[in-house]
């Protein structure tokens, strides 16, 4: 059997590797490398942010209002002096907002900063200024992992990378998973919600999809095994978001289990070749929970959750994307049995005052 290497797969997904072969087919975006000095600040677990930011605040008409928890809290003028500071790294970060139209998406060289949402005012991860960019990278352990000293992976370098910011509909999104270089399936990436519309055109959907990565990703793309993201706007139209390693620990699997994907390749003949398989939900069975929507707790949230259930746990500082969904889906279990506990006692609390 032939060893994976890890590394070399994260640098073949590492949008910078990638993004010029697909320029025509993904978001428009600007590659902004990290130099030295921004590196060490972002991997500093403090967050303040540099003094581009509160002359930002100062000086111009502000777009967006920004909690910024150091100024409120420990500035005055003096202390601006003590603040890191970038000016030519802010200003290619301010002029690549400015040329996607004043609203973008950031991420690390693989990860959106989707923990950190909580950290801006409007709850979003589109950004306006570079003060959302700073205090997003910095406030997410998904960025943090980005920037971490990795030799193989990292030898082109640490970038920012910002996308236009796009209203992508849920519905529109599919995981596409490729073994062998085939593509072998397909999920709705918003696995299980339920969209009617994927239903009703899912061979467009599925036809669109295998257009798009026979003319352009199959024979471009180096790996054998890999996992893709897309979203389609429109009927004949779809756009490329994101690479990611295939397999457990690596990329959800969705609407499907890696054992089984994997003995499907295995077994599959010539003419199954990129006839990949599409699951979605065919009807409306209720509320389905999204584990997307269990980013976004502070540490020091995570953490006195894990001393006080369970005694420290190793897991909680793994920035790895599979064991951070897990400890989140695990943290709202135990946060909603706790309420539950609480709230009965109080229901409790409040017979027992009647009775007496
Ligand atoms: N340009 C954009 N504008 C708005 N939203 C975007 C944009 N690009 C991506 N997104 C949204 O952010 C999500 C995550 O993006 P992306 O895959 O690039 O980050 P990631 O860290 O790899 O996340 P994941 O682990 O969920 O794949 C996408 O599924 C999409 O919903
Ligand atoms: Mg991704």
């Amino acid at each position: 059997m032939l060893l994976r290497n890890v590394e070399l797969e994260k640098a073949a997904c590492m949008f910078v590797n990638w993004y010029g072969q697909l320029k025509k087919n993904t978001i428009k975006s600007f590659v902004i490398p990290i130099p030295d000095d921004v590196l060490a600040y972002l991997r500093q677990d403090l967050v303040i942010l540099p003094k581009e930011c509160s002359t930002l605040h100062s000086s111009e008409d502000t777009k967006t209002k920004h909690f910024n928890s150091y100024d409120d809290q420990f500035s005055d003028d003096d202390e601006d002096e003590e603040l890191p500071e970038f000016p030519e790294f802010s200003k290619k970060l301010a002029d690549a907002i400015e040329k996607l139209g004043g609203s973008a998406f950031v991420k690390g060289d693989w990860h959106c900063p989707k923990d950190a949402q909580w950290i801006t005012l409007g709850q979003s991860l589109c950004v306006k200024d570079i003060t959302d960019v700073y205090q997003l990278l910095k406030a997410s352990s998904f960025c943090k992992e980005d920037f971490a000293e990795r030799s193989p992976a990292n030898s082109s370098g640490y970038h920012i990378i910002l996308k236009k910011w796009r209203d992508i509909h849920p519905g529109s999104e599919f995981r596409c998973f490729v073994k062998n270089k085939s593509l072998v399936a397909i999920s709705p990436r918003h696995w299980p919600s339920y969209h009617e519309h994927i239903a009703v055109e899912r061979s467009d959907i599925v036809s669109d999809i295998v257009s798009l990565y026979k003319e352009k990703i199959k024979d471009s793309f180096p790996l054998k095994d890999y996992v893709f993201d897309v979203y389609r706007p429109t009927k004949d139209h779809v756009v490329v978001l994101d690479f990611y390693l295939y397999g457990k620990n690596h990329s959800d699997s969705l609407a499907f289990d890696y054992d089984q994907l994997d003995a499907e390749a295995a077994t599959a003949t010539i003419e199954e070749e990129d006839d990949p398989e599409f699951r979605y939900l065919p009807e409306d069975c209720g509320i389905q929970p999204n584990r997307r929507n269990n980013y976004g707790f502070p540490q020091d949230v995570i953490d006195m959750f894990q001393v006080t259930t369970e005694g420290p746990s190793t897991s909680s500082s793994s920035t790895n994307g599979a064991n951070a969904e897990n400890d989140s889906s695990n943290l709202i279990n135990r946060l909603m049995e706790e309420w539950q506990v609480q709230s009965k006692e109080d229901d409790d609390d409040d017979v027992d005052n009647q009775q007496q």
